[in-house]
């Protein structure tokens, strides 16, 4: 959702800020906004709707000069995007700034108390009212401003990482989180970033500290860094150095950060077994599982939890679960789960998938099922991410980090995982047999190659996009493995280039989406050769006799479907559990060339953000 950046030290604070948003411009794109205390004293807010370019040339030659201060992208929650909702937002007198990621829930009554106190709130959004809340407690009380602060946060429901600048103290920096996300980058000579992740704070430090929940930071210029809890206890700051690379943000000479991200899957594919699957020991190996065997062994049912292409992955999983180790699976949509008052035993296992490890709908579902006594694995790609650090255990994806909201490489990155995950579990279970364990591990071993076979073969499918680039409406069908491909191939679609799309089990077409066919209505069938592949043929067959136009994914050397559809794209045989790995990769490409096409902003498609931090 909404990025922040701050800085405090010796240098120029804007040329960072600046910077920063840019790098964090993939959480949210409606709004920017930065504030600086000026060398004369001035707190210096400049804001604009529209995107990072829009703030820098309203703000053009007269570039803020002070060094300390914050700065904001914002993806909305409360009012439109518009100059006056942009962050940061001021307290009553001006003399505070705060930007804000989160949701205030109580924001319409202290908003109440505010007016009646004879505060003039000229925005609608609950970031303005905190802002007018802290300096209303600051003035009331006399409080310091990290006392403040904490006394108003006591008062506030909801979620938030925030940053106050007071323009009566140029020497410090107050930072605080609740649910949302915050990182405190401590640099050289006494300097401090602050993030909403670690891609602002990367190119200038690698030593970071991950606020906690409900903890309020305090930054000096003197190079102090004091955290007390809202409740008022010290907590001793624990300093972790982080291995991104800044060379991993940037394109690399590619025009998009998902171009570069599908290209980079043969690797990210690669780092994410790398370790796992030892094919000359000819075994696999998962420290989360077998740390936690007592647990595993005994599982009566694995729940999987997750948002959107997570939970795709966790849909390709409840196929690998069940068919290599035999334990019945559930996957639910965190966002569902957390508010039906789910069944969960403590003999179940959760997984929870989650590429930024920050979604809150899957956070608060993983709390729910921790409360139920669940043994709870995280398989995240974010290192030190809010969901990796509150489950009981898990195995990151090593994806690297995924700048394009549109979500592919962490998608093989997590269907990899899993794969491992079950292959282990059926191995040590006694319910996957040898020789089967032994054909997987090395296909997987090959997926990447493989994965590079289709990319380099990929260019028809730019040539079949422009056929398909003024549709309206689209429909991805699969069964079995390929159902759950259907399924993100579908969203990929609408998500980037705006066209309606869905995904069906391709059996399901008959009950109802069959009404939707005609001349007009592309088809996109997933028809590799596995044990269902008859089948699918018959559903083609059903399509092409109503007008449909057909794509089909098909394994290499395919003749049959070949001579029902219009078009085809090949992938290499290799066994159905991982032909998901392959079968994705078109559909990721189809989606990136038919955006393009319809001129859509491919990496920041409109009203989405990367990391959904917000219910
Ligand atoms: O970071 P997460 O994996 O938890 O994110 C879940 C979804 O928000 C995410 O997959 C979203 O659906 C992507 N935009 C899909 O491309």
């Amino acid at each position: 959702m909404c990025g922040i950046v701050g800085y405090l030290g010796p240098k120029p604070a804007y040329p960072i800020l600046i910077d920063g948003l840019k790098r964090l411009e993939y959480r949210g794109y409606d709004s920017a906004g930065v504030a600086t205390l000026e060398t004369d004293g001035e707190l210096r807010i400049e804001k604009k709707q529209g995107k990072v370019a829009n703030l820098e040339s309203h703000i053009g030659a007269n570039l803020p000069q002070g060094t300390v201060g914050i700065g904001h992208t914002r993806w909305a929650t409360h009012g439109p995007p518009s100059d006056v909702n942009a962050h940061p937002h001021a307290g009553g007198k001006g003399r505070i700034a705060v930007i804000h990621n989160g949701i205030i829930e109580n924001y319409e009554a202290l908003r109440g108390l505010l007016t009646h106190r004879g505060h003039d709130l000229v925005s609608e959004t609950d970031t303005e009212v905190l802002a007018h809340f802290i300096e209303e407690v600051q003035t009331s009380t006399g409080l310091d401003l990290p006392d403040a602060v904490r006394t108003a946060l006591k008062e506030v429901i909801g979620a938030y990482a925030l940053v106050v600048l007071d323009q009566t103290q140029p020497d410090r920096l107050i930072a605080a989180r609740k649910s949302s996300p915050l990182v405190i980058g401590v640099g050289q000579d006494n300097e401090f970033f602050v993030g909403s992740d670690a891609t602002p704070i990367v190119a200038h430090t690698k030593n970071v500290v991950y606020l906690e929940d409900e903890e309020v930071a305090t930054m000096t210029r003197s190079g102090e860094l004091t955290i007390r809890t809202i409740s008022d206890a010290a907590v001793t700051p624990a300093i972790q150095a982080i291995e991104l690379e800044i060379a991993s943000l940037e394109k690399a000479g590619y025009d998009h950060f998902m171009l570069k991200e599908i290209f980079e899957q043969p690797k990210s594919i690669r780092d994410s077994i790398r370790g796992r699957v030892r094919l000359q020991s000819g075994e696999v190996h998962m420290s989360g599982i077998d740390d936690h065997w007592d647990v595993w062994s005994k599982a009566q049912r694995i729940l999987i939890l997750g948002c959107g292409t997570s939970w795709h992955a966790g849909l390709v999983a409840e196929y690998l679960f069940e068919g290599l180790a035999r334990i019945p699976v559930e996957v639910e949509y965190a966002s569902e789960f957390r508010y039906r008052n789910p069944i969960v035993r403590n003999s179940d296992v959760v997984i929870a998938i989650s590429q930024s490890g920050e979604t809150a709908d899957t956070l608060a579902a993983i709390r729910l099922a921790k409360e139920h006594g669940a043994h709870v694995f995280g398989v995240c790609n974010v290192v030190g991410s809010s969901i990796a650090r509150e489950t009981h255990a898990g195995a990151y994806t090593h994806a690297g980090p995924e700048i394009g909201v549109a979500s592919t490489k962490a998608f093989t990155a997590q269907v990899a995982v899993l794969t491992v995950m079950a292959m282990h579990l059926g191995k040590r279970l006694g319910t996957l047999d040898d020789a089967t364990f032994m054909r997987l591990m090395t296909g997987l071993d090959n997926i990447p190659g493989l994965v590079q076979k289709v990319l380099n073969n990929a260019a028809p499918v730019e040539h079949i996009a422009e056929k398909f680039a003024r549709a309206e409406n689209a429909l991805y069908l699969g069964r079995g493995f390929q159902f759950p491909v259907a399924l993100e191939g579908a969203l990929k679609l609408k998500e980037i280039s705006y066209i309606h799309a869905e995904g069906y089990p391709a059996a399901e077409m008959k009950h109802g989406p069959i009404a939707l066919i005609d001349e007009a209505m592309p088809v996109v069938f997933i028809a590799t050769q596995d044990e269902v592949y008859e089948k699918v043929v018959s559903n083609i067959q059903e399509v092409k006799a109503r007008g449909g136009q057909i794509l089909a994914v098909v394994t290499e050397g395919d003749t049959k479907v070949r001579s029902l559809v219009d078009h085809v794209v090949e992938i290499p045989k290799v066994h159905n559990a991982l032909a998901p790995l392959l079968t994705v990769v078109p559909m990721q490409l189809l989606s990136y060339h038919i955006a393009l096409m319809r001129g859509c902003n491919v990496d920041q498609p409109r009203n989405l953000a990367k990391s959904v931090t917000v219910e």
